[in-house]
């Protein structure tokens, strides 16, 4: 059965017949480089992925969302109005963090739904689940009331919904590459100025390769917090020093080298050259994929596996296994950790005709090495969030 047939039975078992209904999608994402600079001001290239988070939704008169997601069944159906948006730790606070924050803007939410979600994303695995259930939830509730909001307004929405009503003080880029991926196109996204590019991806006997370490990211957030916390405060040590950026990506490696000694802590300024390191290399990499010279985009994504190991600190046992392994297998040609990090997953682009022997080199020396079993899925790069149709 498809999953659409699946969903559909699952819908009317749990909130009956409705002969309004619609089917939405939103993609995950997969950072193919510029990790933990979106926050910094720099450049990040993500692109969306063919799997993602679907929703049947039918809209209801009054203000109530009733939501059920096949990945949380034991939750059972978790309901709302628009009057009382609590924080209640389950899944559906992406959901209500959405209707607050559309609220909070100014937007009239008259109308809510029954809904019913399924993610084919493994949650947790750095892939983007949250971010994929915020962008759907905001394109349908926009759809639902008939507002006047672009997708770029949806994913600045979803951003703020994870901000402050999850607590995590996320960038633009997941939001941002689940809202508006292209197929067989990565973006190359200025999170400064939101100004964006899309980059034929289709590469030529080459794939991009997701390896999920299945290390869930334990305490992933409160240190995604303190990072940036670290950042920020070397960015104050910079402007009150007297130097002149909005943001650490302003700079680049030169300049930084002439002022890092403003930098009163040993632990920020390495998070820095982490920061300034990773930008050029983003800017690096996509002329090399304009200029055919995907040997030297592996290099920049192996460069930036060592900043993120070494300088930001936020890869781990498990990724750094994985990522070594898939440095030594055959076919390779770059290797990564993306995303935030602590666990989850690393990306690689891999020869279209090794990768038969990649996945059975890097799993077995990986589960050698750390006891755990990983898994692989060959990246197709699709669409951004969107309504799939009527049913
Ligand atoms: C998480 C965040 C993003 C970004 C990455 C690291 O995915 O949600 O905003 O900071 O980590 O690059």
């Amino acid at each position: 059965m498809e999953i659409q047939e699946i969903m559909l039975k699952k819908f009317v078992e749990v909130f009956g017949d409705k002969e309004n209904k619609e089917l939405f999608f939103t993609p995950g994402r997969v950072n193919l480089i510029g990790e933990h600079i979106d926050y910094n001001g720099g450049f990040v290239f993500p692109c969306a992925l063919s799997f993602g988070t679907y929703a049947i939704c039918s809209k209801r008169e009054d203000n109530i969302f009733r939501m059920y997601s096949m990945n949380f069944e034991k939750d059972g159906v978790v309901e709302f109005s628009t009057d009382k948006l609590v924080k209640a730790d389950v899944w559906a606070d992406y959901c209500k963090g959405i209707v607050d924050i559309f609220i909070k803007k100014g937007y009239e939410v008259k109308n809510g739904a029954d809904i019913l979600f399924f993610g084919n994303i493994p949650n947790g695995a750095g892939l983007s689940s949250s971010a994929s259930l915020e962008v759907l939830m905001g394109t349908m509730v926009r759809d639902l009331n008939e507002l006047d909001v672009d997708m770029v307004e949806i994913v600045k929405i979803g951003q703020m919904a994870e901000n402050q009503f999850i607590g995590v003080s996320c960038g633009i880029m997941d939001q941002f590459a689940v809202g508006m991926g292209k197929e067989d196109q990565a973006i190359l996204l200025d999170c400064n100025t939101l100004d964006y590019k899309y980059v034929p991806i289709k590469l030529e006997d080459v794939s991009i390769v997701i390896m999920n370490t299945n290390k869930r990211r334990g305490l992933a957030d409160s240190k995604y917090n303190e990072r940036r916390a670290s950042c920020e405060a070397a960015l104050k040590d910079l402007q009150d020093a007297g130097v002149e950026i909005k943001n650490i990506c302003d700079l680049n490696m030169e300049e930084f080298d002439k002022v890092k000694h403003f930098i009163k802590s040993d632990e920020a300024l390495v998070r820095v050259r982490h920061a300034v390191s990773e930008n050029v290399r983003v800017l690096e990499s996509v002329e090399s994929l304009k200029a055919n010279d995907i040997a030297k985009f592996g290099k920049l994504m192996n460069e930036s596996h060592i900043s993120l190991r070494d300088d930001y600190e936020v890869t781990g046992k498990e990724l750094d296994s994985i990522v070594a392994a898939a440095w030594d297998a055959e076919g390779v040609i770059g290797a990564r950790m993306t995303g935030a990090g602590f666990g989850g997953c690393a990306v690689s682009l891999v020869k279209n005709s090794s990768i038969d022997s990649f996945i059975k080199y890097v799993g077995e020396r990986y589960t050698k090495e750390t006891g755990l079993k990983a898994d692989f899925y060959i990246a197709n790069v699709g669409e951004g969030s969107r309504k799939l149709g009527d049913l």
